[in-house]
């Protein structure tokens, strides 16, 4: 490392798009609107966000955030087939319920309406901790779709739209339907499928999603994050990929999954300040600002001992809550970079003890900044091991979103972290940091869906190259004369 890198601690690049001041513009601009529905472990948000058809770019019109613990209890009769990490019982009904309100609260507070404004849905979610296998996932995604529908979503617009036909008069212009339909990539990526359509790891799409929204907010930065590149998304669980250097469709060859923020969050639950069953991270520490000092440091290294980070052993069903078909990955070549305390999560208790121990002794400013470092260091692991496996190198683009990622310091200690690992000359130039990953990729996955895409400002392709969409629709004409294939998006 030079000196003067020592001496100038890098800056971050961090995604930060101008918020939407004029909510009269979304109605007369071509802005494509998407609600992006999650329903994740410890929050579940509605997010709106509006792409601007002539730039590209995503903004975000408003966030509705609720905690997933406050879901109504199961009311008699309803069958429970879900629980978050943390035990809250979800069943159909109450999840289709929790999704119909925060849709309509997240567009009441945005003044627009479902049935005259709104273009597309995506849903998704990470309580997956339940499932006995990864395809499971479906049922749970269903429900979604039935809160949507309860809100009054067409649905129309959670379908691809296939044909020029289904496209809005006032988005016909900008897409490329009659070239290239959605054949399956998201942001040029191709899923990883076992041979028998199996998911190998339940949260991929919460992974496809994060990876495609990296893509795009890194549209506010000057990181080009395309392939071949790594995303993590460090929720209450980890999802993530990490994509082929292919054109003009890479392959998934690399998935995180484990546990993510519930680590923070079992720290915190030692130190009486929130509930010791369900309370997060987030409840204490949302927005304010964090110390590393000496003391952080060695209390980090001391629960970093704790944390295992590997290759998932091909005999592991779950690995840190999250189910996986870790022979079938092998089988089709994708290596599974699992996070976990114990074995799922069994030893998180003795997480929780050390927090209480760190805030009775120095209190919440040590605390906060102990959480950073461990975050931070989860992040190098992961990167080390994806290097070990031969599955980056230093033209890699690095991706970071969710809250236990891109909170308090752990950015600038993340780079810190990625320094040590020698992979680039500047970490800092090669990785990104992206707020709600998951909404800027279900912006993104709505317009694959309808083709449209911005062959000015492509987030397919590679690193450095151009627009694809030439190449895509010569691969696809190839590939099968009635193939249709999408744009680059
Ligand atoms: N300052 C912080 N330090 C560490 N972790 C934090 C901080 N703030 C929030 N977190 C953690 O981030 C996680 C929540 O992030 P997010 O809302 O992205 O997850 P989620 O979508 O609910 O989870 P998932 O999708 O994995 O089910 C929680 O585990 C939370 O405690
Ligand atoms: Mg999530």
């Amino acid at each position: 490392m030079s000196l003067g890198r020592r001496l100038f601690k890098p800056k971050p690049r961090i995604a930060e798009s101008t918020p939407i001041k004029n909510f009269l513009e979304l109605k007369t601009k071509p802005y494509y609107i998407v609600a992006s529905v999650e329903v994740g472990n410890t929050t579940t948000k509605s997010i709106l966000t509006a792409t601007d058809m002539e730039t590209g770019k995503t903004q975000i019109v408003n966030k509705t955030v609720r905690m997933t613990r406050d879901v109504r209890l199961p009311a008699p009769g309803e069958e429970i087939f879900g629980r978050t990490i943390c035990g809250t019982p979800l069943t159909k009904e109450s999840i289709a319920e929790l999704v119909r309100d925060t849709l309509l609260e997240s567009h009441r507070q945005a003044a627009l309406s479902i049935e005259k404004d709104l273009h597309f849905v995506v849903r998704s979610t990470g309580v997956v901790a339940e499932f006995d296998s990864p395809d499971e996932v479906g049922i749970f995604i269903q429900a979604l779709a039935q809160g949507c529908l309860n809100a009054g979503v067409p649905p129309r617009l959670m379908t691809p739209a296939m044909s020029i036909q289904n496209i809005m008069d006032r988005f016909k212009r900008y897409t490329l339907i009659e070239k290239i339909v959605f054949n399956g990539p998201v942001a040029s990526v191709w899923p990883p499928m076992g041979s028998t359509g199996v998911e190998i790891v339940a949260n991929e799409m919460e992974g496809e999603l994060a990876t495609a929204g990296i893509k795009q907010g890194a549209k506010w930065t000057d990181v080009d994050f395309r392939n071949p590149c790594l995303s993590m998304d460090f929720g209450t669980t980890l999802d993530g990929r990490i994509t082929s250097d292919e054109s003009p469709y890479a392959r998934t060859i690399g998935n995180f999954c484990g546990v993510a923020g519930a680590i923070p969050d079992a720290i915190v639950r030692g130190t009486g300040l929130v509930d010791a069953d369900t309370g997060t991270a987030l409840d204490i520490f949302d927005g304010k600002r964090s110390t590393t000092n000496k003391k952080a440091r060695e209390y980090a290294e001391m629960i970093d001992q704790y944390i295992h980070i590997e290759k998932v052993p091909v005999s592991r069903k779950r690995y840190g809550y999250v189910p996986v078909d870790a022979s079938a990955a092998r089988k089709i070549g994708v290596v599974l970079i699992g996070c976990d305390v114990g074995e799922d999560g069994s030893d998180l208790h003795k997480l929780m003890e050390i927090g209480g121990d760190i805030y009775k002794q120095d209190g919440e400013k040590v605390l906060s900044g102990t959480l950073d470092l461990v975050c931070a260091r989860m992040a190098g692991r992961m990167v080390k091991v994806a290097i070990e496996e031969g599955l980056i190198s230093s033209k890699t683009a690095i991706g970071v979103t969710g809250r236990a990622g891109i909170s308090g310091n752990k950015p600038a200690l993340i780079l810190e972290e990625l320094e040590r690992l020698d992979l680039f000359e500047s970490p800092e130039k090669n990785t990104v940091f992206v707020d709600d990953g998951l909404a800027r990729g279900a912006a993104v996955m709505a317009r694959c869906m309808n083709s449209m895409g911005t062959p000015k400002n492509p987030m397919g392709g590679l690193r450095g190259g151009r627009c694809i969409l030439k190449e895509r629709m010569e691969h696809d004409l190839q590939k099968t004369s009635s193939a249709v294939s999408v744009g680059s998006r």
